[in-house]
């Protein structure tokens, strides 16, 4: 705690940033994840004070070195995470297993141990549409009484938002603006503002569940983004800010 008195050290705010500034701030930030067997008697795997400090000794060493490269995208984010993955494993002395970057509340990059010569890109997306949750094995009462209000006749409207992973090559020609136009093209087009029981033949003999939808999107997504040479990994759908489901590919198990 600091007495009233004394002047506050400065990145004393941790939520306001580091170093503490009055200007306008680029938001970016960094979660970083090491992997290892705690150490006896401290019971950590690594500090999280050295982790801290390292992760911001690396923002100055990567990031400060050529900011307007950087904002211009003429040094690709699959570098800049790259670069920022090593440095702050060499500052910290310990390797980091994971690192993602969220250069937006909506955007994030990420980077594995396991594959640094590719990235992971996610992003948000959304669109509106309406449904009804019906199954037509089932009478109107056992409907009712399973779907409740999500059941009536005419259905209702969601504002469904879509998260899109992505996996693919470093400094591969496959950009963001192409990524949203796939996305536009495959999914928010063909929903958005659309009765998915009426209007969309996906959905014409299959419940349309937020499971349903995000299977859905997964299956419309992977043939477009194979074909750009880019690996689909993972959708979220979000049919209220409480209610979402995800299908993702699965690593096989080893042996
Ligand atoms: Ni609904």
């Amino acid at each position: 705690m600091t007495h009233a008195s004394e002047p506050s050290p400065l990145g004393h705010n941790t939520f306001a940033g580091f170093p503490s500034t009055s200007a306008i701030p680029l938001w970016s930030e960094f979660r970083v994840e090491v992997s290892g067997t705690p150490v006896r008697g401290r019971g950590y795997v690594t500090s999280l004070v050295q982790i801290d400090q390292a992760t911001r000794s690396a923002a100055r060493t990567v990031l400060r070195f050529d900011p307007h490269a950087i904002l211009s995208g003429s040094l690709g984010p699959d570098t800049v995470i790259d670069r920022m993955a090593r440095a702050i494993s060499e500052h910290l002395g310990h390797q980091v297993s994971r690192l993602t970057w969220l250069v937006s509340p909506y955007h994030h990059y990420s980077w594995e141990e396991s594959m640094p010569e590719r990235t992971t890109l996610s992003c948000h997306f959304e669109f509106a549409a309406a449904h009804r949750l019906n199954d037509p094995t089932l009478s109107e009462e056992a409907n009712l009484a399973l779907f409740g209000k999500c059941n009536r006749i005419n259905g209702h409207g969601h504002n469904y938002r879509l998260e899109v992973a992505i996996r693919r090559p470093n400094g591969g020609s496959f950009g963001m603006s192409d990524f949203e136009r796939v996305v536009a093209e495959s999914v928010v087009d063909r929903f958005d503002h659309k009765h998915l029981n009426v209007d969309c033949p996906e959905f014409a003999a299959l419940n349309p569940t937020v499971e349903h939808i995000a299977a859905v999107c997964f299956d419309l997504l992977e043939g477009p983004l194979r074909g750009h040479g880019v690996e689909l990994i993972r959708v979220t759908v979000w049919e209220t800010s409480k209610t979402s489901a995800t299908v993702e590919v699965r690593v096989p198990a080893a042996g």
